[in-house]
């Protein structure tokens, strides 16, 4: 493909191409909530009063931008933004995507909440508010400054406005819970945690990563909770490692321990990653390996990619899963009998897919460290 992907999860490019924006999220004013959302797994859907509330607020919220546009509206979009994408980056002319059907239509899913399986809410120094609801950020200002300490998302440009989320409805329930068991305590002054901040590089609590999987016989929802911090210091977060890992559905607490010279990490509690499924796969998911983050779409789009590619499956054709991630892609294609070679740049990713290749016992796989270009 002539179209470079970004290291990131807003654009996943694939070819065929099959292009998904699914960075919007959906969260909650903590100051303007009346409702609450409904607990039970299998609803997906907030009531209907704060449903409305939300698409309201979620301009304010970076994760978040077009929830205020109907889904039809969102499709048109992103699919705008795709083809802008392939003129302007892509270097395709506007008749050639029309005249070989680079673009196909977007498939649009029906289960439009809770659907994402990783969320990252960052910690701050003070909470961002929107203007309208500023009278409320100087009645906050006279609480102390621990009660105005942020845990949420950025506000939409900033990467240093936080505005605080309590419930964001784009993470699965159980992700859900730990966020609010996280908020309901990480300010206690006696606790002694302090948000990181980006300003002036002090703090201790950077960001509160949260990804959801399944076990694989059950299909219970397994947690990992990924708490980022700029120093390693085990015993301070041990309350809150207490706390998150009273919830059943919660099997791995990790600390990632994030400094000027590099990454460590260290797993507090349970195992050191969770599993899922895909297309009869099961996958292992680190802290910071790559996932496609709505895993009932990644089974419509792998599905996509099989038929698509139109491999023969007669062990004759050779499968190059460039940008591998985990391995996902190649290793879905990978049950008969061909043969996939992956190219990926992170270790981890690469470690992951090895370990992946192994447990679906699948043999005609190499995962190669290396660059596409
Ligand atoms: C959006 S993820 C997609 C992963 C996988 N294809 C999937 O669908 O799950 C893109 C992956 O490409 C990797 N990557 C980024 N630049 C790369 C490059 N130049 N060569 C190889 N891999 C790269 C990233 O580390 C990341 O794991």
């Amino acid at each position: 493909g002539r179209v470079k992907p970004r290291n990131d999860e807003h654009f996943n490019i694939l070819l065929p191409l099959h292009i998904r924006r699914f960075r919007s999220c959906l969260s909650t004013l903590s100051c303007s909530l009346g409702e609450d959302v409904d607990p039970t797994p299998n609803s997906y859907f907030p009531k209907r009063g704060l449903t409305l509330e939300l698409v309201t607020n979620s301009p304010y919220c970076g994760g978040c931008k077009t929830q205020n546009l109907s889904y039809e509206a969102q499709l048109r979009a992103k699919e705008e933004q795709v083809r802008d994408l392939l003129i302007h980056v892509g270097r395709f002319s506007r008749e050639q995507l029309q005249l070989h059907g680079v673009i196909k239509p977007i498939v649009p899913f029906d289960i439009q909440f809770h659907y994402r399986n990783e969320m990252e809410f960052s910690f701050g120094p003070r909470r961002w508010l929107p203007k309208e609801l500023l009278q409320d950020r100087r009645a906050d200002d006279d609480v102390g400054n621990n009660e105005n300490y942020a845990l949420g998302l950025h506000a939409p440009g900033f990467f240093d406005k936080i505005l605080n989320v309590d419930n964001c409805l784009l993470q699965s329930h159980p992700a859900n819970k730990v966020l609010a068991a996280v908020q309901e305590c990480w300010r206690d002054p006696q606790l002694g945690f302090s948000p990181y901040s980006v300003h002036s590089h002090k703090g201790f609590l950077k960001h509160l990563m949260l990804r959801t999987g399944r076990d694989v016989t059950t299909y219970q929802p397994e947690v990992m909770v990924n708490f980022v911090t700029s120093s390693y210091k085990p015993e301070l977060l041990k309350f809150l490692v207490d706390k998150v890992s009273v919830f059943p559905e919660v099997v791995s607490v990790v600390n990632n321990v994030n400094t000027s010279v590099g990454e460590e990490e260290y797993t507090l509690y349970g195992k050191s990653s969770i599993t899922e499924t895909l297309r009869g796969c099961t996958f292992q998911i680190s802290a910071n390996s790559f996932f496609q983050t709505n895993t009932y779409q990644a089974e419509v789009l792998y599905k996509l990619i099989e038929d698509c590619a139109g491999v023969r499956g007669d062990g004759s054709e050779i499968v190059l899963d460039l940008f591998c991630g985990t391995g996902t892609i190649g290793l879905t294609l990978a049950r008969s009998d061909r043969h996939v070679y992956g190219y990926e740049v992170v270790p981890q990713a690469i470690t992951d897919a090895h370990l992946n290749a192994k447990i679906n016992g699948i043999k005609k796989c190499n995962i190669c460290p290396g660059r596409s270009q």
